[in-house]
């Protein structure tokens, strides 16, 4: 079953399937959306190139005056659709946005499969080629471009056999896809694979050798041939078993940048990911910080790009976890493109079963980090085939916050989470206000039950669902929280691993002294005995069986608030029925983790709740 129709904007024009430019989607938009108001209004387009990606709007008497450029024009039509459907006046808009790069990541495989996806099967690759209904890519890059997000990289950073033929055989229906997508203002990015070379006949992909250094300048003229507005290359190296510079005693800005000079001639730009580490690290080993490898990798490169590579940097040190402090790399790099890369796929974060809006945790980040330190903004995917293209139908919130976020990175959680709810749901303001406060508090209670005080990787290996906190202890990716009787956590401060003095000076203090560090990145920074003291005046261990207790019983009132909500039936149907399976998950991470910490603690509960034995 598709439902095209779907997620915040109703009902396609037929129209706009014909469209082969974005003034001619504007048009499509507007005139459609204006004849369904009925109110005698106009509109009139023209486009300023000047503007770029950005608009204006002014209204004089009953006519919407939008101006913008070759794509703003497009942002402009949604922009303002968007505010006259949520009950806005319209009289003047200006909009412009923060970050030129807006991009989406997909870890679609070509063989159908989303690597963490959690929305079904890939919406463009099936059996090792692509494989779609052309219509829905129209109402992708619809989707994409009313969020305004400008690219989509394709094809999983992990790239696998299949999708190394996307620059080279499957070219031409890579183009065919792009210019599907191309009305829109959505330009595609592709994941490349580092050893390419070799693959490819030659003996080595060594970036300092010339002959690797043609191979790639050759791979981009043919690619950009093909797809003149390619967006560019995204790249995983070194990580995760990847291959890499590292290989040939290169150093990531080598690699990166004879990458970057056979892009350049196209206006291409190479993204090159940090999530860097030692996967293989063995656990007795107590000096190794994994949070510390990124910083410790990259920060003595700053300067050493070349300036059209873009370091992508995940948010937090580890990997998408539910708490974490802002990547110190992302403070640091102040002589190399940046880019702030967040995961809309729930991998740790409740999988699009739980609900988990994101709003409230990227104003976090971005209270930590000053906008103008990165210049560009990436999202791994949510999407996938399902009926509601997110799995959960509250999960597209996340993906229309971010082309918000990207556009304005000071947007309003609140604020954006209502926005959503007016295009998407039509109810009474009572009831949309239990839903933006459910939605708002979503992420704390997920992380009551799941990751208290910054403690996290207790979540089921490989699977990351569900409750085994000691299913990472003993292995190899260095997530430890070394529970014994007495404590918890790892000591980061300089007496510990010294990842703090990765941080200016202001924040590493901060973080460094316990009385600072803010409850709920407690034990990310310090290790705390069961029975020291928290702000509020509770010991740590009581505090840990307070808010798995607390996590549980705010998810059964969310359950309670969710059935009463009037949604259209079946995105009530789904999300009752995710509800439970949340439900299910919470007692079970409150249940096993109490119990954990009791067994080794033996501490009692001071309220005398049932934690087994
Ligand atoms: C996580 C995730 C992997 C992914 C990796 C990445 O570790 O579990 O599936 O490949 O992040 O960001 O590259």
């Amino acid at each position: 079953m598709n439902n095209y129709d779907g997620l915040w904007l109703k009902s396609l024009t037929k129209t706009l399937l014909d469209c082969d430019t974005p003034l001619q989607a504007a048009e499509a938009e507007l005139a459609d959306f204006f004849r369904r108001r009925d109110a005698g209004e106009r509109f009139e387009l023209s486009v300023d190139e000047a503007l770029g990606e950005g608009y204006c709007v002014e209204r004089t008497g009953g006519v919407y005056h939008l101006s913008g450029g070759n794509t703003g024009i497009l942002y402009g039509a949604y922009d303002l659709i968007r505010e006259l459907h949520n009950g806005g006046e319209a009289e003047k808009l200006a909009s412009s946005p923060r970050y030129p790069l807006r991009m989406l990541n997909s870890w679609d495989n070509m063989d159908g499969t989303v690597e963490r996806g959690y929305s079904g099967r890939s919406i463009w690759f099936e059996g090792n080629r692509f494989d779609y209904d052309p219509e829905r890519i129209r109402y992708l890059g619809r989707l994409l471009a009313s969020a305004h997000v400008n690219v989509l990289c394709v094809n999983n950073v992990n790239v696998h056999a299949p999708a190394q033929r996307l620059l080279t055989d499957l070219l031409p229906d890579l183009a065919a896809f792009a210019a599907l997508l191309r009305p829109f203002g959505v330009r595609l990015m592709v994941s490349i694979d580092f050893s390419l070379p070799l693959s490819s006949g030659l003996q080595t992909a060594d970036p300092l050798a010339q002959e690797v250094q043609k191979f790639w300048n050759e791979t981009a003229s043919i690619a950009w041939a093909a797809i003149p507005d390619l967006a560019g290359f995204l790249v995983k190296a070194d990580s995760e078993h990847r291959p890499g510079p590292n290989a040939y005693g290169r150093t990531h800005a080598e690699g990166a940048n004879m990458l970057g000079r056979a892009v350049k001639p196209y206006g291409g730009v190479v993204v090159w990911r940090a999530f860097v580490y030692d996967c293989l690290q063995d656990w007795r080993n107590v000096k190794t910080d994994r949070p510390c490898a990124a910083y410790q990798i990259y920060q003595p490169l700053d300067g050493d790009f070349v300036d059209n590579v873009i370091l992508q940097i995940k948010n937090g040190p580890f990997d998408f976890q539910v708490r974490e402090p802002v990547s110190p790399l992302l403070l640091s790099m102040q002589n190399t493109n940046t880019a702030l890369e967040v995961q809309l796929a729930q991998e740790y974060t409740g999988q699009q079963i739980d609900l988990y809006a994101m709003p409230p945790m990227w104003k976090e980040i971005f209270d930590v980090l000053p906008a103008e330190r990165i210049q560009a903004i990436a999202a791994v995917s949510n999407l996938g085939r399902d009926y509601f293209w997110t799995g959960h139908p509250f999960a597209a919130l996340n993906l229309y916050a971010f082309g918000r976020l990207a556009w304005d990175p000071a947007i309003d959680p609140a604020a954006v989470i209502d926005e959503w709810i007016r295009l998407t749901y039509t109810m009474p303001d009572t009831d949309r206000e239990k839903l933006l406060t459910l939605l708002l508090n979503s992420r704390h209670v997920y992380e009551l039950y799941t990751a208290t005080l910054g403690l996290c990787w207790m979540i089921t290996p490989h699977t990351h669902y569900g409750p085994n906190p000691d299913g990472y202890e003993y292995d190899l990716w260095g997530t430890y929280h070394r529970a014994d009787r007495n404590a918890v956590g790892i000591d980061r401060t300089a007496l510990g691993t010294g990842y703090t003095a990765q941080y200016p000076p202001e924040l590493q203090a901060f973080y460094e002294n316990r009385e600072t560090c803010p409850d709920e990145l407690l034990l990310f920074f310090h290790r705390v005995a069961y029975d020291a003291q928290l702000h509020d005046g509770r010991t740590l261990i009581q505090r840990i069986y307070d808010d798995h207790f607390e996590g549980c019983a705010e998810a059964e009132k969310m359950a309670e608030t969710l059935q009463s909500l009037p949604l259209p039936e079946t995105d009530r149907q789904e999300a009752v029925k995710r509800m439970a399976m949340q439900l299910k998950n919470a007692r079970e991470w409150r249940d096993v983790i109490n119990t954990f910490f009791y067994r080794f603690s033996g501490a009692e509960d001071e309220q005398g709740r049932t934690i087994y034995p």
